[in-house]
């Protein structure tokens, strides 16, 4: 629910865009655009990586904390955490008490099947939802104590997400669906360009900036929803099933592209899946089943490097 009333939000923001192209504004600022592509060219120096400056205040803390205390604080963290759906008179336990740490620069993967509560626990890691009973807490915050707006903004800061069904906008072409993540920034609107213009570079859509959703492959479609999950350059990044609609070629590459912000970047990856196969990225993989943890497996980073 909270979802698509930010995607309200985002639209009313977003018709101030169609309003300038109507304007005819929008020949000018897709020049620029160009050019700023232009500028941003593979191989670009980091002087023209607009994010090159920007590691999170969330990292900051976290470090100063390590460094001083040589303790290591878990990102996100879950303790007896339930999710009980209610329908009507019947009652269902989704998630049965979950305990999970969450730490920076892991490459988590919470594998189980059809039904097993994968999604359900995707929108409490993700804190999309509340958990019925136990808490939540993310960067230290229990997010059942935040009010709605500090939540928000927590959450945009922190976390980008990866859907299932990429959740993109259908009215806005792919410039403008990666566009509004940003457009809660207060941020110049030259640097604001110059990062999406980055963003669709590094993903390999440039040319594809005027398309709509509907105009785009799926693997088109799974690239706008990452570059768009990647705008604010959040430390953590959450994808539900991110190769669940792909063919196995695309999926491996959006699965190389989350292992190389992980190993080059540093991210926190988490992926919630029933796709074994995507267990050879992972540092650790949760099993589930039933709502309930089964068990853990922490893997070691050779195994990860092994890929290439
Ligand atoms: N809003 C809801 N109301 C009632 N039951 C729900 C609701 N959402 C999910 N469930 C139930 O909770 C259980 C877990 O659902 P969830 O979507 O988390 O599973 P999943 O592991 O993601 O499955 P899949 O792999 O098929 O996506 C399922 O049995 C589902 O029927
Ligand atoms: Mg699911």
């Amino acid at each position: 629910m909270e979802l698509s009333e930010s995607i309200k939000e985002f639209k009313t923001k977003l018709n101030l865009l169609k309003i300038m192209n109507k304007l005819g504004k929008a020949a000018a600022f897709n020049e620029e655009l160009d050019n700023d592509l232009e500028e941003n060219r593979r191989g670009e120096d980091l002087e023209n990586n607009p994010y090159s400056n920007s590691s999170s205040d969330f990292i900051k803390s976290l470090s100063a904390v390590k460094g001083s205390q040589k303790i290591e604080v878990p990102i996100i963290e879950l303790t007896n955490v339930w999710k009980i759906y209610q329908m009507g008179e019947i009652e269902f336990a989704a998630l049965k008490g979950i305990n999970l740490e969450i730490y920076e620069g892991e490459f988590l993967i919470v594998l189980g099947p059809s039904g097993s509560g994968k999604s359900t626990l995707m929108n409490l890691l993700g804190c999309l939802d509340l958990p019925s009973k136990g808490t939540v807490c993310l960067n230290s915050k229990n997010i059942s104590e935040l009010n709605e707006s500090e939540l928000a903004k927590i959450r945009g800061q922190m976390i980008g997400f990866i859907f299932q069904s990429f959740n993109l906008i259908p009215t806005l072409n792919t410039y403008e669906n990666v566009l509004l993540p940003l457009e809660f920034q207060e941020e110049d609107a030259q640097k604001t360009r110059k990062k999406v213009a980055y963003l669709l570079d590094i993903v390999g859509l440039s040319d594809k900036k005027q398309n709509l959703p509907s105009q785009l492959s799926g693997g088109q479609r799974q690239r706008v929803a990452i570059a768009r999950s990647l705008a604010v350059n959040p430390p953590i990044i959450l994808a539900d099933e991110p190769t669940g609609n792909l063919d196995s070629k695309t999926g491996n590459y959006i699965l190389d592209f989350l292992n190389d912000l992980h190993e080059r970047e540093g991210k926190t990856i988490i992926i919630v899946t029933h796709d074994l196969d995507i267990v050879k990225y992972a540092t650790r993989v949760v099993y589930i089943k039933d709502g309930e943890i089964e068990k853990m497996e922490k893997r070691t980073k050779i195994e990860s490097e092994g890929l290439k």
